[in-house]
């Protein structure tokens, strides 16, 4: 085993500016864990451009290695549950926040942070989901367990283009879903219709400022990435009985809305964390995304970059330009 290895890591040169470089470390210099696993992919999420841009509420000490997923093999092991040569999956849990990261050719982590890479899934293809995916994922199973069937009507999709949201539209498609799309990007409406969006909505149409309490039902079900006004405007746009899901806030961390739909008709919003979800539930997610519910179009939602290409696409994710998934290789 090499005992130095590259990364991609974030330094704080002058106080509040940050600089991203490809390092060479030392082993050692990882932190404590059960695991050590050489990395072949990594992916590139909303919050690894907010820990390489120096946002402290994702990461407190600089210098450090960004990267929230890692997908690759073990080489050490303490923890009995894994073995040398094991393919292994890692996303959420304090990785790339402040643990060092997957942006890089080792990670070492606790046992309890990985997931066994599923049968019929490809490293390359665990980080083409990435947090992203299993984001969309968890969003899909809530809408399921809330008996939102693709007969009972539309689903809604905000930030469509984005990673968690074009991984949502393509599972819904795959799944028998109606989709309606909502995006800013209206360069982006072949995209969204290849992954099996049937409708395609500007932003600016779900940013209702009438002060209406309700709108037209228009949707059984929404997977919302983007909260703020948007999400508060899919709220009283949704059927009786409708549910919406909740991961993220590039609109807003406000939710500007009434208690309206939820009491007049019976609405329901699900909060969908993929950080902390329970390691155990994770395994048969991670199946789904395997099988069942792998679409059709995944590859064609993914680029794929260097460690060295990073720093621009965390510049495009930052400004809200990203279409898809970034996976990164790694080795
Ligand atoms: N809760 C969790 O566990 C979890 C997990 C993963 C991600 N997240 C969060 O989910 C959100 C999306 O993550 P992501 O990785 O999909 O990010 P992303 O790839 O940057 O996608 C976000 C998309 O949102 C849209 N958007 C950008 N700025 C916007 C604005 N001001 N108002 C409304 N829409 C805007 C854009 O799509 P269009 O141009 O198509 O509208 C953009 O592509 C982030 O807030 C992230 O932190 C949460």
């Amino acid at each position: 085993m090499t005992t130095e290895f590259q990364c991609l890591q974030v330094s704080e040169t002058e106080p509040k500016q940050f600089n991203l470089a490809i390092t060479t470390k030392h082993i050692d210099e990882l932190p404590a864990g059960d695991v050590l696993i050489r990395i072949w992919y990594s992916s590139l999420n909303y919050k690894d451009a907010l820990s390489a841009s120096g946002n402290r509420g994702v990461t407190r000490n600089y210098p450090h290695t960004p990267g929230i997923d890692a997908a690759g093999i073990v080489e050490e092991s303490t923890d009995e549950r894994w073995k040398a040569g094991d393919q292994v999956i890692v996303t959420g849990f304090d990785l790339g926040m402040n643990t060092s990261g997957g942006f890089s050719q080792y990670i070492r982590v606790p046992g309890n942070w990985i997931v066994k890479l599923p049968d019929g899934m490809t490293l390359r293809e665990s980080m083409m989901y990435g947090t992203a995916g299993f984001t969309a994922g968890l969003s899909v199973q809530a809408l399921i367990k809330n008996g939102i069937t693709p007969e009972k009507g539309p689903i809604v999709v905000t930030g469509a283009t984005g990673g968690v949201g074009s991984v949502a539209v393509a599972i819904l498609a795959q799944l028998g879903y109606a989709v309606s799309a909502v995006s800013s990007k209206e360069s982006a409406n072949d995209f969204l219709t290849a992954l099996g969006a049937t409708e395609l909505i500007p932003r600016s149409d779900m940013e209702d400022q009438t002060g209406k309490i309700l709108l037209k039902q228009r949707f059984a079900g929404a997977v919302d990435t983007v909260g703020g006004l948007v999400l508060a405007t899919v709220l009283k746009s949704l059927n009786y009985g409708g549910v919406a899901t909740c991961c993220g806030m590039v609109n807003g961390g406000e939710l500007p809305t009434t208690v309206f739909p939820f009491i007049l008709r019976g609405v329901q919003l699900a909060g969908i964390d993929s950080v902390e979800h329970p390691i155990d539930q994770r395994p048969s997610l991670w199946e789904l995304l395997a099988t069942d519910w792998k679409p059709a179009g995944l590859e064609s939602l993914v680029h794929e970059l260097s460690l060295a290409e990073v720093p621009d696409a965390i510049q495009t994710i930052l400004q809200g330009k990203m279409q898809g998934r970034v996976v990164i290789r790694v080795d």
